[in-house]
């Protein structure tokens, strides 16, 4: 079994790099220009030959697809989209083949308004669902409170038929589901049981700190009015939640795992979410979603996960996912720097996630007024991944359901594995040289003194040491160092270590 320095039993999921599939945009088998579960399966390939530890699934239970799945209508099936429920058992099964860890996407605020618990909620004041959501009566002929969902506007959709309102955080297509009743817990619970029996090794949790509800549903200090709710909303009962949650998760054997989505601001309000080993095994870390490009933006950004994740709290690190734009667009569509932020994410302390695409540099694509289908307007970072330099791309349609990132054949899976200098050889080499470092899987975290815009730090763990330099600057760099050391893995260039940091360079050393 895995220790740690002293001797501690090391949990899988500590040492493990994650990716997370957006199932839609992955690889379709169908023909219907929709990613799909099978086709995830024809890819498994590609996930082993990068060296992922685990994946996490977005969302592919059966839905309207109003937010793309995450508006669930039958959590235990798979939407025909994606395939059938033995598709996902044969996925869970060739992918354990594989050692590659299931984490399934698991979205407890809300159902889709096609749930048949809100069909029976919505139908009468006396419906045996009806107290499964949240219904209130209208305050001086508008909403019960203030609260602002977060795609905009007022949280409350008046229901003509029995003239209440329903709270939905999202879209009103998305009611929130009231964990304030035993019986909701005791179904949702029922969906974690449903899934643990087929094999996941985890979930990644949708939005969880909106579980918990004061069922007075207070309104937000007057100046936040306008503020949306899902950034703010710290309430004590979710704690309380969370541990029956971790309770039934831990009585699984084989280290079952929860990562939450808790999409607060502040890093010392997210620590609390993880409990006293007794609620999220992990949380969400989204600093690095908004981090300026300067070696100044990241040394506070490391400084506050350092001080605010420290501990029990295991820290998570990511830079790209499904509802932002990719970090390469973000970062200005510079190679040079997605290639340092690689070295960045995989070199920090905590789980990375990575997000796919990614490895293989991808932009977000440019999607026209007419092709554009998100609510919340996160179509570019969606999609398809290109596969091969053909017309299709890999895919069996030439029109997958969104327009394809730039670039597509050049940067596509197949040109990039023919090319040692590519990207995704990059990443590979990275999670090489992190899956055979104990001071990088679990080593201290030490910020080392530099020049203005270079990062330096060290990962140290019992007898292993790296030193991560990532320059910013856009000239060349001398550095100081003391000791010697050779190159473990460097973002551009193959010459070895003279000392020089070459312009906007990231280079992992190892003791020479
Ligand atoms: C967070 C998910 O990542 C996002 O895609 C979704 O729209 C919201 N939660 C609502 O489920």
């Amino acid at each position: 079994m895995a220790g740690d320095e002293h001797g501690e039993h090391v949990p899988w999921w500590r040492d493990a790099v994650v990716y997370q599939i957006y199932p839609r945009s992955f690889q379709d088998s169908s023909g219907d220009g929709v990613g799909d579960l099978r086709g995830i399966e024809s890819r498994l390939d590609h996930l082993s030959w990068l060296g992922v530890d685990a994946v996490w699934i977005s969302p592919f239970y059966r839905s309207p697809m109003a937010d793309f799945g995450y508006d669930v209508s039958d959590y235990c099936d798979v939407d025909p989209v994606f395939g059938v429920l033995e598709d996902a058992d044969r996925l869970i099964a060739a992918a354990h083949d594989r050692g590659i860890r299931v984490l399934v996407d698991w979205v407890p605020n809300h159902t889709s308004d096609q749930h048949p618990w809100f069909l029976d909620s919505r139908s009468a004041r006396d419906a045996p669902h009806r107290d499964w959501y949240f219904w209130r009566d209208g305050r001086d002929g508008g909403p019960p409170n203030n609260w602002r969902a977060a795609f905009g506007g007022s949280a409350w959709t008046p229901d003509e038929d029995t003239g209440q309102w329903y709270l939905h955080l999202f879209l009103p297509q998305q009611p929130d589901l009231n964990w304030g009743n035993p019986a909701v817990v005791e179904a949702m619970h029922d969906v974690l049981r449903f899934w643990l029996d087929r094999g996941v090794d985890g979930f990644r949790i949708d939005v969880v700190h909106l579980i918990g509800k004061d069922p007075a549903l207070p309104d937000q200090p007057a100046g936040l009015g306008q503020i949306d709710r899902v950034g703010i909303h710290d309430e004590p009962r979710t704690h309380g939640l969370l541990r029956d949650i971790r309770r039934l998760v831990d009585c699984y054997p084989g280290e079952r795992v929860t990562v939450g989505e808790v999409n607060l601001h502040e890093t010392a309000a997210i620590r609390s979410y993880y409990g006293v080993r007794d609620e999220l095994h992990m949380a969400f870390n989204f600093l690095a979603l908004s981090v300026g490009w300067t070696a100044a933006a990241w040394r506070e950004a490391i400084e506050t996960v350092e001080r605010d994740l420290g501990g029990e709290a295991w820290p998570t690190w990511v830079l790209s996912n499904h509802d932002t734009p990719r970090h390469r667009t973000r970062l200005g569509g510079s190679e040079l720097r997605a290639r340092a932020a690689a070295v960045l994410l995989l070199t920090l302390r905590g789980t990375p996630f990575l997000y796919q695409g990614e490895e293989l540099g991808l932009e977000d694509a440019d999607v026209p007024a007419a092709r554009r289908v998100d609510p919340g307007g996160r179509d570019g970072c969606r999609a398809p991944i290109p596969w091969d330099a053909t017309a299709g791309h890999g895919w069996p349609v030439a029109e997958p359901w969104l327009p394809w990132p730039p670039h597509a054949g050049e940067r596509s899976a197949e040109r990039q594995r023919s090319d040692p200098d590519s990207i995704a050889h990059l990443y590979r080499a990275l999670l090489h040289e992190r899956h055979g470092s104990p001071a990088l899987r679990r080593g201290a975290l030490r910020l080392l003194p530099a020049p203005d815009d270079v990062l330096a730090f060290e990962r140290a763990d019992d007898g292993d040491r790296r030193l991560v330099l990532v320059s910013f600057s856009d000239q060349a760099r001398e550095m100081t160092l003391g000791g010697a050391w050779r190159v473990a893995v460097r973002s551009v260039g193959e010459e070895p270590w003279s000392g020089r940091l070459a312009t906007g360079e990231a280079v992992v050393l190892r003791p020479a």
